[in-house]
């Protein structure tokens, strides 16, 4: 049976084609992005998702609580009978309401190996503190901020002559191919959450 996915972008939608391109090419088997939501009109993402032809909504905040804003998200992907949500650079915390309609069934992806630096800016934290190694990982979302049960990592090196933008660079190429990783393992189903810990079932 075909599994049907919602991914929610703010920006560039990178993330978003990344996964588009492991579910055509079957390396998330049995899945359908049925739909990619941005919270406004000039997430370039959109144009992207529309280009190989996903279909798209703006569910703008403007005028809207957060809950308000969130209710309106989950009806569009409950409407169209979404399984799984992909946070996929998608730069508005999440409400408890939306968080209950999809306890751990929300994924999200983060430029850092969590729990350091998370937030806004990870890049830069990374810098100014001075670590050798970082990378990027995807978990489940839960209400705190980026502190939900971890699915799983990838590690890239900080070099000495490194910006935010070529650190960036290098992470998100581990990015695209972690998340597809992740993703394909929630949808298998072949994992349990225990407690804080994701375990991959033998
Ligand atoms: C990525 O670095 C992701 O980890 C972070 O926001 C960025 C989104 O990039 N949450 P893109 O829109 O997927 O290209």
């Amino acid at each position: 049976m075909t599994t049907r996915i919602g991914i929610l972008i703010s920006g560039r939608g990178s993330n978003m084609l990344a996964l588009a391109e492991a579910v055509g090419e079957r390396r998330i088997p049995d899945v359908e992005i049925a739909i990619v939501i941005s919270d406004h009109t000039d997430a370039g993402g959109l144009q992207c998702a529309k280009e190989i032809g996903l279909e798209t909504a703006v569910v703008e905040r403007a005028g809207r609580t957060r809950e308000e804003h969130d209710r309106a998200i989950v009806a569009e992907l409950q409407s169209r009978e979404v399984r799984f949500v992909c946070l996929a650079g998608y730069m508005r915390l999440l409400s408890k309401y939306f968080i209950d309609a999809y306890r751990n069934r929300i994924l999200n992806i983060h430029p850092s190996l969590l729990p350091a630096f998370p937030g806004l800016d990870a890049h830069q934290q990374v810098l100014e503190h001075g670590v050798k190694w970082t990378g990027c990982t995807v978990h489940f979302v839960d209400e705190s901020l980026d502190g939900g049960p971890i699915i799983g990592q990838r590690v890239v090196p900080v070099l000495d002559d490194d910006t935010e933008a070529t650190l960036a660079a290098r992470i998100l190429e581990q990015e695209h191919k972690l998340y597809a990783e992740a993703l394909a393992l929630v949808v298998s189903g072949a994992y349990e959450i225990d407690g804080r810990r994701v375990h991959r079932q033998k």
